[in-house]
C-alpha cells in the first residue's frame, strides 16, 4: 500500500505534536509547520517545513501530494484579555490561514482528499444546560463568530473537492500544555476551585481520545466522517465536578472558586467565553462509532496527574 501523507499545521502545540507522533509511529509521512528555526525533535521521521500563517511563503505548497491536511494552528485564544490586536492574531491565524491553505490545494499538481480545520465548543457560545450535538445552532459572542467563520473557511474546500471536518475541540487535558498546564500550580498548592460558577458545564476530552477521534476522521472510505465533529468526552461535567476531580486527583483541597467577576477583571471579554456553561454530545462521534478511552473527569484526570501517571508537570 502507497504510504499516506499529511500536512499538520499547529505541528508542535498540545494536539498537533502528539498527533504528528502517532501519525509518524502509524507509518504516515509526516509534513509539519513550525515558525521555529529549531525542529523540534518529536520523531525522526517528521518533514518539518518553516513558516508562519499569518504570512504568505512557500509552505502552502507542501500540501501538494499529500492525502490529507490538518489545520491545528491559531494563536492561543486564552493567552489573556482580547484586545482588538489580539482579536485581529485569532482571526487571522485561523481564518486567513485557511485561505492560504486551500490556495495550496488549489495550486497543487497533486491535490489532497481531506481537510480537518479545528475548531471549537466555542461554537456553541453560552448554553446553560441546554444538550448540543453538532446540529445545534451557533452562539453570537466573539470566539462563537470566530468558530463559525473558520469552519466556512474550511468547509469553501469542498467546492475542491476535499472531504472537511470542522473538529469542535473541548478544553484538550493532557500533559505540559493547554488549560491542565496552566491550573495545576494554582492546584498544586491547594489554592484551586471552580473558576466562574460552579454549576456551568465544561466540555473535556482526553488528549488520547482527542488525538485518535482525529486519526478516526482521517480515515477515508465509505464511512468517512464530514461536517462538524464534536471532540469531546461523553462524560460532561460541571465546573464544581472537575474543580474536585482535579483536586483529588493531586490530594488537594480545590475549594476556593475563582468568582466570574474577578476572571472579568483579568481576562475582560475572554473570561465568559473561557466559562461558558456549554453542555456538549459527541454524537458524530458515536455514529462513526468511535469508543472513548476516558468518560470519566475523575479517571482522565488521575491518568495524567494523579501519582501513578508519572507526571513530573
Ligand atoms: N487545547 C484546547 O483545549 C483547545 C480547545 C478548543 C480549541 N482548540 C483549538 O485547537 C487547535 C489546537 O490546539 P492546541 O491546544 O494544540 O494549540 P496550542 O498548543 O496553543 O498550539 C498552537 C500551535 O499553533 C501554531 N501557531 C500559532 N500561531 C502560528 C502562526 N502564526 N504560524 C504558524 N503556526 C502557528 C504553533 O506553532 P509554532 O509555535 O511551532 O509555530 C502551535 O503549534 C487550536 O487552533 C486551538 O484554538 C484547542
Amino acid at each position: 500500500m502507497a504510504r499516506r501523507r499529511v500536512f499538520v499545521t499547529g505541528a508542535t502545540g498540545l494536539v498537533g505534536s502528539q498527533l504528528c507522533v502517532e501519525l509518524a509511529e502509524a507509518g504516515w509521512e509526516v509534513r509539519a509547520l513550525t515558525r521555529h528555526d529549531l525542529e523540534p525533535t518529536l520523531h525522526p521521521s517528521i518533514i518539518w517545513i518553516h513558516g508562519d500563517v499569518l504570512e504568505e511563503g512557500y509552505w502552502p505548497s507542501a500540501v501538494d501530494g499529500v492525502d490529507a491536511i490538518v489545520h491545528l494552528a491559531g494563536e492561543s485564544v486564552a493567552a489573556g484579555r482580547w484586545t482588538a490586536e489580539r482579536k485581529r492574531g485569532l482571526i487571522d491565524s485561523r481564518i486567513s490561514s485557511t485561505e492560504r491553505i486551500l490556495d495550496g490545494v488549489r495550486d497543487a499538481e497533486r491535490k489532497p482528499k481531506a481537510l480537518l480545520c479545528a475548531s471549537a465548543c466555542g461554537y456553541y457560545g453560552a448554553r446553560g444546560g441546554e444538550l448540543l450535538d453538532e446540529a445545534a445552532r451557533p452562539g453570537s459572542d466573539f470566539l462563537a463568530q470566530l468558530c463559525v467563520d473558520w469552519e466556512a473557511a474550511a468547509r469553501a474546500g469542498e467546492s475542491l473537492g476535499l472531504r472537511v471536518v470542522c473538529l469542535r475541540f473541548g478544553m484538550v487535558l493532557g500533559r505540559g500544555g493547554g488549560a491542565l498546564a496552566r491550573m495545576l500550580p494554582i492546584f498544586r498548592k491547594g489554592l484551586g476551585g471552580p473558576l466562574g460558577p460552579p454549576d456551568r458545564y465544561t466540555p473535556w476530552v482526553h488528549l488520547d481520545d482527542a488525538t485518535a477521534l482525529v486519526r478516526r476522521a482521517l480515515e477515508g472510505g465509505d464511512d468517512a466522517m464530514s461536517g462538524p465533529v464534536n471532540v469531546v468526552s461523553p462524560g460532561a461535567v460541571r465546573m464544581g465536578e472537575f474543580a474536585r476531580a482535579l483536586g483529588d486527583a493531586l490530594g488537594r483541597p480545590a475549594v476556593l472558586p475563582v468568582p466570574l467577576l474577578a476572571l472579568r477583571l483579568v481576562l475582560g471579554e475572554a473570561a465568559d467565553a473561557l466559562v461558558p456553561g456549554q453542555h456538549v454530545m459527541p454524537q458524530a462521534a458515536f455514529e462513526a462509532g468511535f469508543r472513548f478511552r476516558y468518560d470519566r473527569i475523575a479517571v482522565a484526570l488521575r491518568s495524567l496527574v494523579g501519582r501513578a501517571s508519572g507526571s513530573t508537570d
